[in-house]
């Protein structure tokens, strides 16, 4: 018998609903852990804040054909009390470092010491993440294989709203006002893909296009634009093999991420 795991902090929307739809094609059972794990939260994050509805979650995945949801408490995954633990699970290369790592510090540490409990407690022989989360899929794969765990990871694609906005469980913290300058992140990115897909190859010509963009809309803030090899998050000049073009923006308070891949031979 096969088991899919989907890991979710809750809240769920349409790209939760594929990573389900996609791992109860692949798997006999499927799991869902619903869950907001403090680890992977700074200071000052939206911990508390971060939307929380789990009868619409239980809902959702029971419509999609989840067989069972993991949904324990804080204390529950971390017996020491208020979200601490004395073992973490970290890679301790610049992969964490690059992109979200440099204003969160801590986040892919959170993630990968949970996502390795989730694989210790659940056992599953596959595990479903969205490619929205760019960074956290390439560490978790570089985790899975660094430790042995043999559990495929399968990446599922961005789903986004009809206007192009991704989804996330963050949108809802947006004013109508905020959800149209929202907008700005997935012009740039379908920006970025055209003039990828009409041959530019200088990224830096990329990013310079997409980060004007943003500028331009007086709500967004940038955190982050980068080119990076989509596998070792290593900073690239070039389009070459795998290349993430990602960014974080906030607008307003609310920081959201996007990206696209471009795949050439190398
Ligand atoms: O992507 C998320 O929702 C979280 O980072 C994850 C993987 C469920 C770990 O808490």
């Amino acid at each position: 018998m096969t088991v899919g795991l989907v890991p979710t902090m809750g809240y769920l929307h349409e790209g939760h609903a594929s990573l389900v739809d996609k791992a109860v094609s692949m798997c006999d059972r499927v799991v869902a852990s619903d869950f907001v794990n403090p680890t992977q939260f700074g200071p000052g994050e939206d911990l508390d804040s971060y939307p929380r509805d789990f009868d619409r979650d239980c809902a959702l995945l029971e419509e999609h054909g989840c067989s069972m949801v993991f949904h324990p408490s804080v204390d529950e995954m971390y017996p020491d009390g208020g979200g601490k633990t004395a073992t973490y699970v970290e890679i301790l290369n610049d992969m964490p470092k690059q992109l979200c790592g440099k204003t969160r510090p801590i986040h892919f540490r959170g993630v990968c010491t949970v996502v390795s409990k989730l694989f210790n407690i659940v056992m599953p022989d596959k595990a479903f993440f969205g490619q929205k989360d760019a960074q956290q899929l390439a560490i978790i794969r570089r985790m899975v294989r660094d430790l042995s765990y043999g559990i495929e990871i399968v990446g599922c694609p961005i789903v986004r709203e009809a206007d192009g906005l991704a989804k996330s469980s963050r949108n809802t913290y947006l004013n109508p006002e905020e959800r149209r300058a929202a907008l700005v992140l997935s012009k740039a990115v379908f920006k970025g893909q055209e003039m990828a897909e009409q041959g530019e190859k200088d990224a830096r010509k990329i990013v310079k296009e997409m980060t004007e963009m943003i500028e331009r809309e007086p709500l967004a803030k940038i955190d982050y634009v980068s080119a990076v090899d989509g596998v070792t998050m290593e900073p690239v000049e070039t389009i070459t093999g795998t290349t993430l073009f990602a960014m974080a923006v906030y607008i307003g308070k609310t920081r959201l991420i996007d990206n696209f891949i471009v795949e050439v031979a190398k």
